[in-house]
């Protein structure tokens, strides 16, 4: 199923139960929800008590985008905290199968983050365990980067990895993604598309609707 996953990251902190709210309106189907710890990206963003206190305002899927490092340490945490889906970096795990089992024992969706120039093969082994591969399409630590074109290749070869296994693992995107690129991204096999600023930066709604519109076809 092809879904979006708006990325509140750029949203407007003051007002983001309210744009929650709008997203889910224009028929969103994913929160993403960036959680960054200044040590695994430069930036820093915020963790378990942001997502516990959005979680009363929305039943979407609230998809848990870790980029800290060691993430096995708090899966627990966020599972309280109400993630539906949890995402970890291969490259800042060092157990990253334990890691996934950990994820899956609580119940959850697991994914699996690949930095763009962090090979297939890092997913490959763990495939029939995860329920989605997250492509990175920019460098992970900011909003508002521009798509590193080789990545969408990566999409297309991963596409290709899970139909030779037999498996139907969803494929995501995240950074850069924007309403002249969707299609592209979609066409070489992603169907959870991340995007924050394009989101966040003018009307929330029409600007959700409008990503909606190529997303659902
Ligand atoms: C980047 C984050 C993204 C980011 C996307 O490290 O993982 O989810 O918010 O922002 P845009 O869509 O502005 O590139
Ligand atoms: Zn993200």
């Amino acid at each position: 199923m092809n879904c979006l996953s708006p990325s509140i990251l750029s949203a407007d902190f003051s007002r983001l139960g309210e744009q929650i709210q709008e997203l889910d309106e224009a028929g969103a189907q994913y929160v993403h929800i960036d959680v960054m710890d200044g040590m695994f990206v430069p930036s820093i963003t915020f963790g378990t008590p942001v997502i516990k206190s959005i979680r009363k305002c929305s039943d979407r899927i609230f998809d848990v985008h870790l980029m800290i490092e060691e993430p096995g340490r708090y899966i627990d945490d966020f599972a309280e905290a109400g993630a539906d889906l949890i995402t970890v970096h291969a490259e800042s795990c060092r157990h990253l199968d334990r890691t996934v089992s950990a994820i899956k024992e609580k119940g959850l969706l697991a994914g699996v983050a690949l930095n763009p120039a962090t090979p297939l093969s890092a997913v490959s082994c763990l495939l029939p365990q995860v329920d989605m591969v997250l492509v990175m399409t920019v460098n992970p630590g900011f909003a508002g980067q521009s798509l590193i074109p080789y990545t969408i290749d990566k999409v297309r070869d991963l596409k290709q990895m899970i139909h030779a296994q037999g498996l139907k693992t969803d494929i995501e995107v995240d950074g850069g993604i924007n309403l002249s690129n969707v299609a592209e991204v979609m066409a070489a096999g992603a169907n959870i598309i991340v995007t924050g600023s394009a989101i966040f930066n003018g009307n929330v709604r029409e600007n959700a609707e409008s990503f909606l519109k190529i997303i659902n076809g």
